[in-house]
């Protein structure tokens, strides 16, 4: 079977300051506010409807992860399946007026997911403003206390492909129906949450600049940048507002065959084996290895 999600369609995030950190996307990543609706603001970096949407709250946290249907009928698809696979579906309304259709369930450790019809392209595509300007939100990495079983019901309600993992599930990369190597993954931690949030750039000299806007608040990254090896993609990591871990990449690899076996690879103790976490060699610090943002309330 074929994947029943086409790509990542949107993270919603609860925020204590909401503003802050719309601001701060826009001043660093490069993202553009496009609308404000009940509270929430509407958070772009294309012709996407909406990629990212804060929430006003008590606590910092991820609310729940779009996952754009190749289909009406899948979103029907996944509806049945996660049914079957004993998830719990928590709505069949959209949480977005401009999301024709939609499913939300809940893993069984609780990440919640919305598979929708893909948001509107109405939006302009370009736009003025400062920061390093991504091509899209591309994928999310979440935490979970029990990744293997987190992928086998991420595969049974969606059809989502394990592209590669670790020897013992440490970490776990599924990919979508475009073919990128990962869209969701998840680490081990000791609650699940959220690791980080991915966006696409251009290319590496993007970097340069999202590094350099940094530096005009005195602020740092996190790691990289580097060549992971699982996905073969450029990276760098920097914390936004509230502490959400943001990754920004480019040249993530493709796989276009659905039967490709999935790929399995020694982490080393603590994530020490380069080859597969940076193929440049510089291992992650302590700080993203044990980085983790908790699940909205
Ligand atoms: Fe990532």
């Amino acid at each position: 079977m074929r994947p029943l999600v086409q790509r990542l369609g949107h993270v919603a995030v609860d925020s204590t300051d909401p503003e802050r950190l719309a601001a701060d996307m826009t001043n660093i990543l490069g993202t553009r506010i496009v609308g404000r609706q009940d509270g929430r603001i509407l958070v772009s970096s294309n012709a996407r409807h909406a990629e990212f949407v804060i929430h006003k709250a008590d606590r910092d946290g991820l609310r729940q992860t779009g996952l754009e249907a190749v289909s009406p009928e899948a979103v029907d698809q996944v509806t049945a399946r996660a049914g079957q696979a004993g998830l719990k579906i928590l709505s069949t309304t959209p949480s977005l007026p401009a999301i024709a259709k939609s499913v939300t369930f809940a893993t069984s450790e609780g990440h919640v997911y919305e598979v929708h019809s893909p948001m509107p392209h109405d939006r302009a595509l370009r736009y003025l403003g400062p920061g390093a300007h991504p091509k899209c939100a591309d994928h999310v990495n979440f935490t979970a206390v029990d990744p293997k079983t987190w992928a086998e019901e991420m595969a049974a309600a969606c059809g989502f492909i394990l592209s590669q993992r670790t020897t013992g599930y440490e970490i776990s990369w599924m990919r979508a129906a475009d073919g990128r190597h990962h869209t969701v993954a998840a680490v081990k931690s000791h609650a699940p949450g959220v690791h980080h949030i991915s966006w696409e750039f251009n290319a590496f000299e993007d970097f340069k600049r999202l590094g350099d806007a940094l530096t005009c608040e005195d602020r740092r990254l996190v790691w990289g940048p580097g060549r992971h090896g699982a996905g073969d993609n450029l990276f760098l990591y920097f914390k936004a507002p509230g502490g959400f871990l943001f990754e920004c990449i480019a040249e993530m690899e493709m796989i276009h065959d659905d039967l490709l076996p999935t790929r399995i690879a020694d982490p080393g103790e603590n994530l020490s084996n380069w080859k597969v976490v940076n193929q440049w060699g510089a291992l992650p610090p302590r700080e993203w290895v044990e980085h983790h943002t908790p699940l909205a309330v």
